[in-house]
C-alpha cells in the first residue's frame, strides 16, 4: 500500500480486516517492523480517538509518533498555485510538505470541510498537495470528504460480530445535529461497505440530505426511516449537511433522532456510531447505553485498523 486515503488504496478489504484483527489479538507481534520509522500525525481540528488509536498503533509497530497541531502550532498555510502570498497565509504548502517528507517516513493528515464550496472540499487540495509535494505516503485521518481509518474500523467491527451465512442488512441513518457537520463518515461507510460488498446497505435521511451518488451507487436509498429500519442487524446513526444544498441544515428533522422504540422492527440491530455523538439529539440515552451498543467496541477497534494500516505501508516501503 503507497498511501490511505480512501478505499481505492485497498487492494483486498478482507485480508485488511483479518490483519487488524489478528493485530488485536497480539498486538506486538510486529515491533520491529517500524524501528527507526518516524511518522507524523497532523492536525487541523480536534480528535480524541483518530489521535490517540493512531499514536498507539505506530508504537505498537515499534514506529515513534510525533503530533503537530498545524492549526494551532503551524504557519498559516497556502495551497493556490501562483498566488502572490501578500495576505493572511505565510507558507506554501510547496515548501512545507518536503520538509515534513524529509523528517518523516509516513504522514498523517486530519483536515476539515470548510463547507463554504463543495467544489473546494471535494477537490481534497490538501490531503492531494501533500501527496504530491511531501514525496512520502500520506495517510488520511480524516479529510474533506472520508473517513477511511473509521470505515475499515466499521467493517473489521460488523465482520467480527457477524457470523451467519446470509448478508447482513446495514442501515445507515441520518440523524439530527445542532450545527451543519461534513459527510465524510457518511460517504466513507457507504463507499466502503459498497467496496466490501458483504452486506446489504439501506441509507435513510430526510428529503435533500441526498450523499453523492459516487459513494452510494450500490445502496438502496429510503426516505421512510421506519420502513428502513425494518430486519435491519445492524443501525449506523450519522449526522450529515445537505450536499445538494451544499453544508446547510435543513429544517424540522429532529423527530429522526434514534430511540429504542424505533429499533423494535429490527433485527435486534446492533447500534453504530463513530463518535463524538450529542446524546439524546442523535440518538438516545437508553440506545447509546443499551447492550445492543457499539460505540466502544467500535473505539477500541480504531487502534488495530490503524495498525493494519501502516504495517501495510510499512511493508510496501521495505
Ligand atoms: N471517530 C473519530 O474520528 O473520532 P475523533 O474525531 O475523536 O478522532
Amino acid at each position: 500500500m503507497k498511501n490511505f486515503i480512501s478505499v481505492h488504496d485497498v487492494a483486498d478489504i478482507d485480508s485488511l480486516v483479518q490483519k487488524a484483527i489478528a493485530y488485536k489479538a497480539d498486538p506486538m507481534k510486529d515491533k520491529a517492523l517500524g524501528e527507526n520509522k518516524r511518522i507524523g500525525l497532523l492536525f487541523l481540528n480536534p480528535s480524541l480517538r483518530t489521535r490517540l488509536s493512531t499514536q498507539i498503533a505506530a508504537q505498537n509497530l515499534g514506529m515513534e509518533a510525533i503530533v503537530f497541531n498545524m492549526d494551532k502550532d503551524g504557519w498559516k498555510l497556502e495551497f493556490e498555485d501562483g498566488v502572490v502570498m501578500d495576505g493572511t497565509s505565510v507558507e506554501h504548502i510547496k515548501d512545507a510538505a518536503p520538509i515534513m517528507g524529509a523528517y518523516f517516513d509516513i504522514l498523517c493528515i486530519r483536515t476539515f470541510p470548510l463547507l463554504l464550496n463543495r467544489e473546494d472540499d471535494y477537490n481534497e487540495v490538501l490531503v492531494r498537495q501533500l501527496m504530491k509535494y511531501s514525496g512520502i505516503p500520506i495517510v488520511s485521518l480524516e479529510s474533506s470528504t472520508l473517513h477511511p481509518l473509521q470505515s475499515l474500523t466499521d467493517v473489521i467491527t460488523i465482520s467480527e460480530l457477524f457470523k451467519e451465512k446470509r448478508k447482513p442488512k446495514v442501515v445507515l441513518t441520518w440523524a439530527p445535529h445542532i450545527k451543519p457537520i461534513p459527510q465524510c463518515v457518511a460517504n466513507s461507510f457507504a463507499q466502503w461497505m459498497n467496496a466490501w460488498g458483504s452486506v446489504d446497505l439501506t441509507i435513510t435521511h430526510p428529503e435533500g440530505y441526498e450523499l453523492d451518488s459516487q459513494f452510494t451507487d450500490g445502496a438502496t436509498i429510503e426516505h421512510d426511516q421506519q420502513k428502513a429500519l425494518e430486519d435491519a442487524d445492524f443501525v449506523y446513526v450519522k449526522n450529515w449537511s445537505s450536499f445538494t444544498d451544499y453544508g446547510k441544515m435543513l429544517p424540522d428533522n429532529e423527530k429522526w433522532m434514534l430511540t429504542l422504540d424505533k429499533l423494535k422492527v429490527s433485527n435486534d440491530a446492533k447500534v453504530m456510531h463513530c463518535l463524538p455523538v450529542r446524546r439524546n439529539v442523535e440518538l438516545s440515552d437508553e440506545v447509546l447505553d443499551s447492550a445492543n451498543s457499539l460505540v466502544n467496541l467500535q473505539g477500541a477497534n480504531r487502534v488495530w485498523a490503524a495498525q493494519a494500516v501502516l504495517s501495510e505501508i510499512l511493508n510496501g516501503a521495505n
